[in-house]
């Protein structure tokens, strides 16, 4: 038997990090101006291939300040995958505008291009693309739907930092990108979030909505209701130190996902989250399906956490949840309610060991029944 249990998701710091936090302190330089937001800020940008970047608190309200920025509001109408993180429903819910749901396809998770046209009404403004545990949704298939029907699209990249579709980084092929830095992700500042965007105009207004829309050159006018969004210098001394380390970070996450491929290669009713031709999955989580033949999913969690093996279910779809139900509309979604009945992730943290990963699917494969 085990003693040490291994979790799903923990940081890893193997570059600067101390340092730079450490820079702060003895700075004093500990709230939101510093010199490491605008580093951050900048290699950011430079990450995803984007021109601007705007750091924030966490992921939530960088898709906050993305809705408003869009001008969504009362009455409009924003497409989004049902099996999303409930970030993704909720900041449609905080502008008042109404999030549609669309199912899964079956193979990715993602978003299903195919019944997005379905969905749209003479309010949809928008649609929030979510790139799934590391996945990218189909970037391609969603911007022409867009552009068909003159709606935005926002990026959900929470999960999918270094991910990319056909050569282009995910974050630089919507109007607007948020990423999120919580503590699980593929780099961290703790809380964090960023938000990307090629648009000039765009991007100086979430800079003004996130330090309180202050006037950017009179100082304590405030043309606008903006909101307190900003990230500390604290937290982007940490996220530059992470950035820095970046490709060492997706290089592990890519270490575990094909290590377990290759354990789990033979079993044929474990379906692991694929990466399809084209794109560049950043295997934030290795995650998998259960065949309909195999056990009950949390009966398989409960067997795997006795044997020290922590590992995720994956999120309820939005149109489960007691506030957004009603919004079902009779509408079923099919994959949606399957992937996440049968969803879990795996432990997949950057210093996961080869020898961790053998022992994980050696026990997966015997509660498995197998
Ligand atoms: C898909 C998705 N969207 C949005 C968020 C929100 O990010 P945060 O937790 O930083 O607010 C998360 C993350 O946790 C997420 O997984």
């Amino acid at each position: 038997m085990r003693t040490r249990r291994i979790p799903v998701a923990a940081p890893v710091f193997v570059g600067n990090e101390k340092q730079y936090v450490n820079d702060c302190l003895e700075t004093t330089w500990i709230s939101s101006a510093g010199k490491y937001i605008q580093s951050f800020e900048q290699k950011f940008a430079e990450f995803c291939n984007t021109k601007h970047a705007i750091a924030v608190m966490n992921g939530t309200v960088a898709l906050h300040l993305s809705l408003i920025a869009l001008g969504i509001g009362a009455g409009d109408e924003v497409i989004i995958p049902s099996l999303t993180y409930v970030a993704t429903a909720n900041c449609v819910a905080y502008v008042g505008a109404t999030p549609v749901f669309v199912d899964s396809e079956p193979q990715t998770w993602n978003i299903d291009p195919e019944k997005i046209e379905q969905a749209i009404t003479a309010r949809t403004k928008a649609i929030i693309a979510v790139h799934l545990y590391g996945h990218p949704a189909d970037m391609r298939a969603i911007m022409k739907i867009a552009e068909r029907h003159n709606l935005y699209v926002i990026e959900d990249a929470a999960e999918a930092h270094g991910a990319s579709v056909e050569g282009r980084s995910v974050g630089s092929i919507g109007h607007i990108a948020a990423f999120s830095f919580f503590g699980n992700k593929i780099i961290t500042t703790g809380e964090g979030g960023m938000i990307v965007t090629n648009n000039d105009q765009l991007a100086q207004k979430m800079r003004q909505l996130k330090g309180q829309g202050v006037d950017p050159v009179r100082r304590y006018w405030f043309p606008m209701i903006g909101y307190n969004y900003r990230m500390t210098n604290i937290q982007a001394a940490l996220g530059l130190a992470q950035l820095e380390k970046v490709d060492w970070h997706l290089a592990q996450r890519r270490r575990i996902a094909q290590t377990y491929r290759q354990y789990l290669k033979d079993y044929d009713d474990i379906c692991l989250q694929p990466e399809l031709p084209g794109y560049v999955n950043s295997y934030w989580m290795t995650s998998l399906v259960l065949g309909d033949n195999l056990p009950d999913r949390d009966r398989v969690m409960q067997q795997l956490a006795e044997q020290g093996i922590e590992t995720r279910p994956f999120f309820y779809p939005m149109h489960v949840l007691p506030m957004y139900a009603n919004l079902a509309n009779g509408k079923k979604f099919p994959i949606a309610d399957r992937v996440s009945m049968r969803g879990m992730n795996l432990p997949s943290f950057a210093s996961l060991t080869e020898e961790d990963i053998h022992y994980v699917c050696a026990c997966l494969v015997k509660v498995l029944g197998y």
